[in-house]
């Protein structure tokens, strides 16, 4: 008698997952930073690892119980840290998932001593930091799989397929923020999936451990020649 069906239908694929926050550092003690709380990012690592997969973390900054052998997990700060470190493992990738929250800026330059208080206001000057998916997009080979995600407040399905396009993602996965029960620290989801094939979907309000396996079966709709 069966009680279990183990399902290996990403056996022998190695898969790519930044996710979390990034931190901009502006002095030893301070940084610039977002809400991403990496859940959909473990999530997503949990279903592909279950499902067969060889998965590879590249996190920022996040507050999980995690354990972090059941991966190849490397720790990231920076933007410009998570790039190198998911630019060092790209090539021998079959599928990237962007989860990862990328701080769009960071400070122009870090200060080497913690900045003082001063009576007058403050200006920080920001500069753009390196766009991940963006750039290992345009290096992405034929028989690889690059997802996306967008968080968007306007505009949405619009913005959502313009990001499909100029980071050359397979498949972008549109969280919602006006959905109840959907952003970035509440255990469930609601998302819309736009493939570069023009196929769509979209899921219900439902855990992110029961998303990332939706999410998992939209990918096996992407056509890969290898
Ligand atoms: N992304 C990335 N590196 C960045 C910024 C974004 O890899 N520096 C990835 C995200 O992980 C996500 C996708 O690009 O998969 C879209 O991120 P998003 O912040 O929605 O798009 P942006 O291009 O930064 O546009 P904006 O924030 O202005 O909407
Ligand atoms: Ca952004």
């Amino acid at each position: 008698e069966k009680f279990f069906t183990v399902q290996t239908d990403f056996k022998g694929k190695k898969v790519m997952i930044t996710m979390g926050p990034t931190q901009e550092a502006l002095d030893p003690v301070r940084y610039i930073s977002n809400h991403s709380s990496g859940k959909m990012g473990l999530a997503l690592a949990n279903a592909f690892r279950s499902r067969g997969a060889e998965v590879f973390v590249v996190s920022g900054p996040i507050s999980l119980n995690v354990n972090k052998s059941d991966f190849h997990w490397q720790d990231v700060k920076s933007a410009q840290d998570m790039y190198e470190a998911a630019s060092k493992i790209h090539s021998q990738m079959d599928i990237c998932i962007f989860a990862a929250a990328v701080a769009d800026y960071g400070p122009a330059e870090i200060s080497p001593e913690k900045i003082k208080k001063s009576d007058s206001t403050l200006s920080i000057s920001l500069v753009k930091n390196v766009d991940i998916a963006a750039k290992l997009g345009s290096s992405k080979k034929r028989n690889q799989v690059h997802i996306g995600f967008a968080l968007e407040t306007e505009n949405e399905a619009k913005n959502a397929q313009s990001k499909l396009k100029k980071k050359n993602f397979d498949m972008i996965v549109l969280n919602s923020m006006k959905e109840a029960g959907a952003g970035f620290q509440v255990s469930t989801n609601k998302v819309h999936v736009f493939h570069a094939s023009g196929l769509t979907a979209q899921s219900d309000v439902a855990p992110k451990d029961q998303i990332a396996n939706l999410i998992l079966d939209q990918i096996k709709n992407i056509p890969v020649w290898v």
